[in-house]
């Protein structure tokens, strides 16, 4: 092989591993950056920081339909009897994450909410991995229509509302 055509072949093998790097980035960032849920690990962290409020078989606070002496709402079921199911992932993500007054004030609503923020306690991950533990308690139909509103929630946000 001249040496030229030996500069040529290098070139061409550098040029090929780059594309491949190239093509393989989104990827490798796409599975740092986000894992599957681990719903063992959620059910482990769901009775160390909401059972105790929303009860350890999710069952949440007795009457929690009515305000109570401070004029607070009571904790909700997390299972299908509740209404969990009727919203979508990023709204129980960012209630999670952000607590119920702080969710409530992004939407113009001053509402005194006893549900805390964990965004100082839990990891994103965890919250994903709490809130897959509680979806998988739930039937088949509540599952598929929580789904919707994701769904819906994902083409709100992408219209821009
Ligand atoms: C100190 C009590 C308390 C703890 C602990 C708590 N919550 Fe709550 N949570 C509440 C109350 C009270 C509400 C209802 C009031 C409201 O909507 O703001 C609520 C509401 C919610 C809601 C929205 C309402 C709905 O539709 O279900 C979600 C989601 C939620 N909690 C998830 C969690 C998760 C996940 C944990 C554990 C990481 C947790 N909560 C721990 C008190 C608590």
């Amino acid at each position: 092989m001249s040496e030229r055509s030996a500069m040529m072949t290098a070139v061409v093998a550098a040029v090929m591993v780059l594309a491949v790097l190239l093509a393989a980035a989104p990827i490798v960032r796409g599975q740092s950056g986000f894992r599957p849920a681990d719903v063992a690990e959620g059910e482990r962290l769901y009775a160390d920081f909401c059972a105790s409020c929303h009860g350890a078989d999710l069952e949440g606070q007795p009457d929690w339909r009515s305000v109570d002496a401070d004029g607070r709402l009571p904790a909700p079921p997390h299972d299908k009897t509740g209404h969990t199911w009727h919203h979508g992932d990023g709204l129980l993500f960012a209630y999670t994450k952000l607590g119920g007054k702080a969710v409530m004030e992004a939407q113009g609503l001053d509402f005194d909410s006893g549900m805390p923020a964990f965004a100082d306690e839990l990891t994103d991950q965890e919250i994903r991995n709490v809130l897959a533990f509680i979806k998988s308690t739930w039937p088949e139909r509540q599952r598929e229509l929580q789904a919707v509103r994701t769904e819906a929630e994902r083409l709100r946000e992408q219209a821009g509302q």
